[in-house]
């Protein structure tokens, strides 16, 4: 490994940076099978360059059974053969670094792939042997141990417990996974566990990768002491269920940080230190745990992926996120859409408080999306996020101004919730789709054959190539407002100022104001010059569902 490998610089870069989710298997497919691969991306790192974004974060591309799309790690310390090699990492890194935009790979510390050595070793050892201590393994209740230990429920459905099968064809002891069978949890209380992802982020940190995204955060500790509490149905999960003093049984306990307090160690040999953000899912007055300094420095707020189009409702989420990242010295993040959520410019075209997956199970027909207005919105509301202080997380895609792919056809599916919710959860494929670079061809530029989820005839109108250059387009779109936004970034001055109810006004540094019109009707722009706007202004007005930045 050479130093030039590793971007130096500013310390604090990550504070208010712009970070694009690179979803590997659906991004670009160099050879032709399928399957996006490690040589798309680093095919498309001038297209990256020249959209302006700060750093990439790739979701999983080590080797897996893809039973959740990669989150079933079955080795932390290399590549999907099927996505390339280590020395294709390397190279795809170096690329991002020459273009000055850093890198961000995904840490699955939870569970791992049931095709995992440890695991497979867990299941040919004996019940109490060292292997089986690496994971969550335990007797079944009821005479003959045919009941699972508990009734906790997997975040696909239906239980999160699994019975082996013994070496001489008996059924066995039961193993906890909280999401697919394929997804054994780790049991962190074992230090092997502790030690060896320690292990796995030197091995990328010496890569040269910048920063990491911790999946499922929240959850590594766990108190399996009996008598076990019950969590029969997702409610138990739901954050109004989960107590605020680390008390449940499976999320948020106050011992998972001491394990991020030595990841910072890890971090912070490194120079620039290495950056994490967690994805926890804890109440708001608990997140500094996971973002202090002390432990993985920023932590994602997801209220976005639920708020209505409302002036009120940003506010609140806009409000309370500065104020909190600011009382423990992180920064906030901003997200409107990743690879588990509709896409916004879908959530943002449908009726407020549409049942999303009612939805999807209509195959998007019921009720018909408006996408007009959709991408309207979803405009604006990037355009808002990316004036605030803080960091703001894109999605692959959405610069384009795609929508979710509502009717992939169900024997396309592959997201395990389908199957395991007995399909009566349509799950995350429709935001997965591989992407359209050019506006016809095979897959539309995706790759030489097919894509592994099928593109939507209305992707090619979406195509990168059909809005490069393209005056108002979604792509100019988002590259003006990432070049414009590169003023504020050394600053984190924020004001609200006073507007109408439906409008939200706030500025920043040397007179940049940005002013959202969430209302229906066009209402007066505050004087100055427009820098840019979402959509055109009507004269001086601002349209509804329209933002503009101006410079007073
Ligand atoms: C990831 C999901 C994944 C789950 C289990 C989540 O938080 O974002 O895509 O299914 O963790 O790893």
């Amino acid at each position: 490994m050479t130093e030039s490998v590793f971007l130096a610089g500013d310390s604090d870069w990550w504070r208010n940076a712009v970070v694009y989710q690179i979803y590997p298997r659906s991004f670009a497919d160099s050879n032709g099978d399928g399957l996006g691969d490690i040589p798309g991306i680093t095919s498309r790192v001038t297209y990256l360059s020249a959209l302006g974004i700060d750093a990439v974060w790739l979701s999983p591309f080590y080797p897996s059974a893809l039973a959740d799309g990669g989150y079933d790690v079955a080795d932390y310390r290399n590549v999907d053969p099927r996505l390339g090699t280590l020395a294709d990492v390397d190279t795809m890194i170096a690329a991002c670094h020459r273009h000055g935009i850093r890198v961000f790979v995904d840490i699955v510390p939870n569970h791992s792939s049931d095709l995992h050595e440890w695991f497979q070793a867990a299941l040919s050892s004996p019940p109490g042997s060292p292997e089986r201590e690496r994971y969550i393994f335990r007797e079944g209740r009821g005479e003959s141990g045919e009941l699972p230990p508990n009734d906790w429920v997997s975040h696909f459905g239906p239980t999160g417990w699994t019975r082996t099968t013994n070496s001489d064809g008996t059924p066995g002891q039961w193993y906890l996974h909280l999401f697919a069978p394929e997804q054994p949890d780790f049991n962190w209380d074992n230090p092997d566990v502790v030690e060896d992802f320690q292990k796995t982020i030197r091995f990328w940190s010496d890569r040269g990768v910048d920063g990491f995204r911790i999946d499922v955060a929240h959850a590594l500790k766990k108190d399996m002491s009996e008598p076990y509490p019950s969590y029969p149905t997702l409610a138990s999960y739901e954050l109004e269920n989960i107590p605020t003093d680390g008390s449940h049984h499976l999320f948020d306990r106050d011992d998972t940080i001491e394990i991020y307090r030595g990841w910072r160690q890890i971090f912070n040999s490194y120079d620039p230190p290495r950056v994490a953000v967690a994805e926890a899912a804890v109440h708001i007055e608990r997140l500094n745990r996971y973002a202090s300094s002390e432990t993985l420095g920023q932590s994602f707020n997801f209220a976005l992926f639920g708020a209505q189009w409302s002036a009120r409702g940003y506010k609140a989420i806009i409000a309370s996120s500065i104020s909190q990242a600011k009382a423990h010295g992180s920064s906030s993040t901003w997200a409107l859409s990743n690879h588990d959520v509709v896409r916004h410019s879908t959530r943002y075209g449908l009726p407020n408080g549409e049942d999303l997956n009612e939805w999807l199970l209509s195959e998007g027909t019921k009720p018909q999306l408006d996408r007009e207005l959709g991408l309207a919105r979803a405009r604006a509301a990037t355009m808002m996020l990316l004036a605030l202080p803080g960091s703001t997380y894109l999605y692959q895609g959405e610069e384009l101004g795609l929508f979710e792919v509502a009717d992939l056809p169900a024997q396309s599916l592959q997201d395990p919730i389908w199957e395991r919710a007995d399909h009566t959860r349509k799950g995350r494929d429709g935001c997965r789709v591989p992407l359209p670079w050019e506006s016809e061809g095979t897959s539309f530029g995706f790759g030489s054959a097919g894509s592994h989820l099928p593109q939507p005839s209305w992707f090619g109108a979406l195509s990168a190539a059909s809005q490069d250059g393209v005056t108002g387009s979604t792509l100019e779109l988002y590259r003006t407002a990432l070049r414009l936004r590169k003023d504020l970034s050394n600053s984190e001055q924020f004001e609200w100022v006073d507007s109408p109810s439906d409008v939200l006004h706030f500025s920043r540094a040397d007179g940049w104001h940005s002013v959202t019109n969430f209302g229906t009707e066009a209402v007066a722009l505050p004087s100055g010059e427009l820098l840019l706007s979402s959509s055109p202004l009507s004269g001086k007005n601002l349209p509804a569902n329209t933002t503009a930045w101006i410079r007073a």
